[in-house]
């Protein structure tokens, strides 16, 4: 899934979740747009029962896209968010890569808070 619902010009300062809980399914990924320190960035959400997890849409490995299409992740049948680059896995607690070509790395974190129905940055 994909949302640009903070993509027009919004600011990040909280006007507009990043995107409505119920349309991020349990166990399941979303892209959105938004801007962090100033610059417009993409985040791959994944949400968790009722927690929400965020981190930066780059690959620690080649600073590529984690989705082969936009919003569209592939997750391993042991749970592992996997890069359509190259392969490298991820688990879903810290974002730590566990295995392929940047074993030991992490994606970078970002704050969110579930509130209101919605998903908003931190
Ligand atoms: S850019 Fe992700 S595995 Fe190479």
């Amino acid at each position: 899934m994909r949302t640009s619902l903070n993509a027009s010009g919004d600011d990040g300062s909280g006007a507009q979740p990043l995107i409505e809980l119920e349309r991020l399914a349990d166990g399941g990924f979303a892209e959105v747009e938004a801007t962090i320190d100033g610059d417009a960035e993409s985040l791959l959400l994944y949400r968790d029962g009722d927690a929400v997890r965020a981190w930066l849409n780059i690959c620690p490995h080649a600073g590529r896209r984690l989705d082969w299409a936009p919003g569209q992740f592939l997750k391993s049948k042991d749970g592992l968010l996997v890069c359509a680059a190259h392969g490298a896995s991820f688990e879903l607690g810290g974002g730590e890569c566990v295995a392929g070509p940047c074993r030991g790395e992490a994606l970078r974190a970002v704050a969110v808070d579930v509130r209101d129905g919605g998903v908003w940055l931190a």
